[in-house]
């Protein structure tokens, strides 16, 4: 199995995420016990990723210290016979990442291409992972990776289906059902295009891009000379556009309960719930919550 590196975009502004991402930012808010982006880094490290790179800047010194060893802190709470919370922070402390500069946040596009010098021509893909989406089950990637391999090393993104009325703050794309069915999530489909943002009469489906992506190479040549597209920023979208008229590419499909956008105050709450729920520790205090609600 040939290289795949995985690169985590988290340099972006979270102005939907505002004021609580003033100083902390959106990536390292929690989600149940630790930041949203340790479990993208532990997906993508799932996933067998070779190398996993979270595009940054100086803006956001507490990623770069988050997935830093704090020994002093680890001493002391091994000192206080606190070993499993010792053990989560050295974990934090060891996982292997590198990081690459993204000054200004002028789009996704922009955010991935700063990693361009850690993919080679001749790698089989790379993956990019957004850093604020979740997908905790850590299969996605397995999968998207299978379709790409039965197609040649083809690009494979994931997408989500969508209310009709939400379409427009999504990248949607047009495509033909290769296999599987949509019914029960084994749906693959051929890419004829794709739309950043469009107006719900414009839309071609309700299928729309979800933050997981296993793209070729080629990419990254593309969004070198990727121009501002929809508001004002260099759209990752717009350069697999540009992919697509030299290969294919293929979407599948993530289930409503394996992948959770966390960019909103909304989707994160929801996010907390539904993991919490799951979580044998975290259900009770949710339940108890909920019955207070209902009185
Ligand atoms: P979003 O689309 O959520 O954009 O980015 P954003 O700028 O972070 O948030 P809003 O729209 O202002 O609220 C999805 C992921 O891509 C990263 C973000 O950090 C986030 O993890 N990103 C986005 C970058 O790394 N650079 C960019 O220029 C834009």
């Amino acid at each position: 199995m040939k290289d795949m590196k995985a690169i985590i975009p988290a340099a972006g502004k979270g102005t939907r995420f505002l004021p609580a991402s003033k100083a902390v930012c959106k990536e390292m808010l929690p989600v149940l016990d630790k930041p949203a982006i340790q479990y993208v880094v532990e997906e993508a490290l799932a996933a067998q990723a070779s190398e996993v790179v979270i595009i940054c800047n100086d803006d956001k010194p507490e990623i770069a210290q988050h997935f830093s060893p704090q020994v002093d802190l680890e001493r002391s709470l091994e000192d206080k016979g606190k070993h499993e919370l010792a053990q989560s922070v050295r974990h934090a402390g060891s996982l292997p990442v590198s990081f690459a500069e993204q000054p200004v946040a002028l789009g996704l596009g922009h955010a991935v291409h700063c990693a361009a010098e850690f993919v080679n021509k001749d790698d089989a893909g790379f993956y990019v992972l957004l850093g604020d989406v979740l997908v905790p089950g850590n299969e996605l990637l397995k999968r998207m990776r299978a379709v790409s391999e039965a197609y040649n090393n083809a690009s494979v993104i994931a997408v989500i289906s969508v209310p009709m009325e939400e379409v427009s703050r999504f990248g949607v794309i047009d495509a033909e059902l290769m296999s599987g069915s949509q019914q029960d999530g084994t749906a693959v489909w051929r890419i004829r295009g794709m739309v950043e943002k469009p107006a719900q009469e414009d839309a071609p489906s309700n299928l729309a891009i979800f933050g997981r992506y296993l793209l070729a190479p080629a990419v990254m040549r593309l969004l070198g000379t990727t121009a501002p597209g929809a508001g004002g920023e260099i759209q990752l979208t717009d350069a697999l556009i540009e992919l697509l008229k030299e290969e294919e590419m293929y979407a599948i499909q993530v289930g409503a309960d394996e992948g959770f956008d966390c960019g909103t105050i909304a989707d994160w709450l929801t996010t907390n719930m539904i993991l919490a729920a799951r979580d044998e520790e975290l259900s009770e205090a949710l339940q108890a919550a909920c019955d207070k609600i209902s009185g």
